[in-house]
């Protein structure tokens, strides 16, 4: 591994993981599915979901990736020749590009209110107005294209410059600011007039409310929130030294990961009944209420310029981190050069994020299976590729690969003793390849 680079201090670990797992997932994505799924019953299932089978694929990921140093095809194949199983590299590869291209369309948005913020359109209006500024912006053919390729662009020059780690830098310093704004936001929500009503609805579950549909929307929504399931940690922990602390840090990642979630949740919901707005509005839910939210603080203006920045800067080391998936396919597999494979996944990228950008607007009506081109591809990739990749990469390592490397990577090379070994090899082992299984096949109606 001579010449791969490496994460040198713990907190590098740590924060470029981090980088990638806190982004639009939590603050977008998340209330949004809570809010269509019952709220209590999905935030239930959620976290089991994180718990019992999120932190094992995580550590399975780990595992392959930092004992073999390699991208994941060479890792799967390095540590298991001719194994079927490392074909869940090409479903890592799809479901990527699937999710860097609707992911910029929604990280355009961030930019387009970012925009507002700045020139002072975010502020002194009515909630209709709110509610109108957000659906003529995005039925507006130009503008949401517009800003989704000036997304990929952005993201686009920081591989092409290779300045992630000057990205990951800033961002070491944005995550904690951002996090404190979260917590602030928290306590303006909590003092809002039906704040009692937007905490029953996060965190007083109605058990009748779990059905399959809202388990396998639970369970897409941990996997995409911590970035599992597309070996995407795979290849960050194959840059990891052989000191880190792969259990450790797998638990950090997710608790951090779902505390930020968790306080979306409760900036989101007491404001959503505050304003008597729909919990179940969708992918639009944030972008009416922050607004709102913006304009009742003091210095409204101020925050809704840093809040937007830092989820701009949020939002792109979550993108750096998913590019990079098909940007090392190209490169390693097909040889091509590193600034060719950055400008293919570019294309790519830009080729159907136009079209999920359109999928608001003039091509609203195009539907496969019922839903527009965006929601496609947000629920094939969150829901059906990422949950068969959590379950091909902890078979893979329950059953596949030699017990001794395990031990030997979940013990840090015999640095540590982890008192947790056997419940969490049970977990790979057994837990994670069924539960996902039956997850999956129960939410999709097979049996
Ligand atoms: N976890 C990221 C988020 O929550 C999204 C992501 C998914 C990043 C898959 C990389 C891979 O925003």
């Amino acid at each position: 591994m001579s010449n791969r680079a490496q994460f040198v201090t713990k907190m590098g670990v740590i924060a470029a993981t981090v980088g990638s797992a806190v982004g639009l997932g939590n603050i977008w994505r998340f209330p949004y599915e809570a809010g269509q799924h019952g709220g209590g019953a999905f935030l239930i299932v959620y976290l089991l979901c994180v718990f019992l089978l999120g932190i094992p694929v995580m550590i399975a990921e780990f595992v392959i990736g930092r004992s073999t140093h390699s991208n994941a095809l060479t890792a799967l194949q390095k540590l298991k020749p001719g194994s079927s199983l490392s074909k869940v590299s090409y479903i890592g590869i799809v479901a990527s590009l699937m999710i860097l291209s609707f992911y910029s369309v929604v990280a355009g948005w961030i930019m387009e209110y970012l925009y507002q913020a700045v020139t002072g359109g975010l502020s002194g209006h009515t909630s209709e107005e709110y509610a109108t500024l957000f659906s003529t912006f995005t039925v507006n053919p130009w503008r949401s294209v517009m800003w989704t390729l000036i997304f990929l662009l952005a993201n686009f020059m920081v591989l092409r410059r290779g300045i992630e780690k000057g990205i990951e830098r800033i961002s070491n310093i944005m995550m904690p600011v951002l996090f404190v704004m979260l917590l602030v936001f928290c306590v303006n929500s909590l003092f809002m007039p039906q704040a009692k009503k937007g905490l029953d609805f996060l965190f007083n579950p109605d058990f009748s409310q779990i059905t399959p549909k809202v388990m396998l929307g639970a369970l897409g929504q941990a996997f995409f929130s911590l970035s599992l399931g597309l070996t995407c940690l795979l290849t960050y922990a194959s840059y990891f030294s052989d000191k880190t602390p792969l259990v450790r840090s797998a638990t950090v990642v997710a608790l951090l990961d779902t505390l930020v979630a968790i306080l979306s949740g409760i900036i989101i919901f007491p404001a959503v009944f505050s304003f008597d707005m729909e919990p179940a509005a969708g992918p639009k839910l944030v972008f009416q209420i922050l607004p709102e939210i913006f304009q009742q603080l003091p210095g409204g203006y101020l925050w809704s310029v840093a809040f937007f920045l830092l989820l701009f800067f949020a939002s792109i080391t979550s993108t750096i981190s998913m590019s990079e998936i098909s940007i090392t396919y190209f490169v390693e597999a097909h040889k091509m050069s590193r600034s060719r494979a950055t400008g293919l996944n570019t294309v790519i990228a830009m080729t159907f994020g136009t079209l999920c950008a359109l999928s608001f607007g003039v091509l609203s009506d195009f539907k496969v299976f019922g839903m527009t081109l965006f929601e496609l591809f947000d629920y094939v990739s969150s829901n059906i590729m990422l949950p068969i990749g959590g379950v091909m990469l902890s078979v893979f390592v329950g059953w596949i690969v030699d017990k001794k490397v395990v031990e030997e990577q979940l013990t840090d090379y015999g640095a540590r003793k982890i008192t947790l070994m056997r419940p969490i090899r049970f977990c790979i082992r057994y837990v994670a390849p069924l539960c996902i299984s039956l997850i999956f096949l129960y939410g999709l109606g097979v049996p």
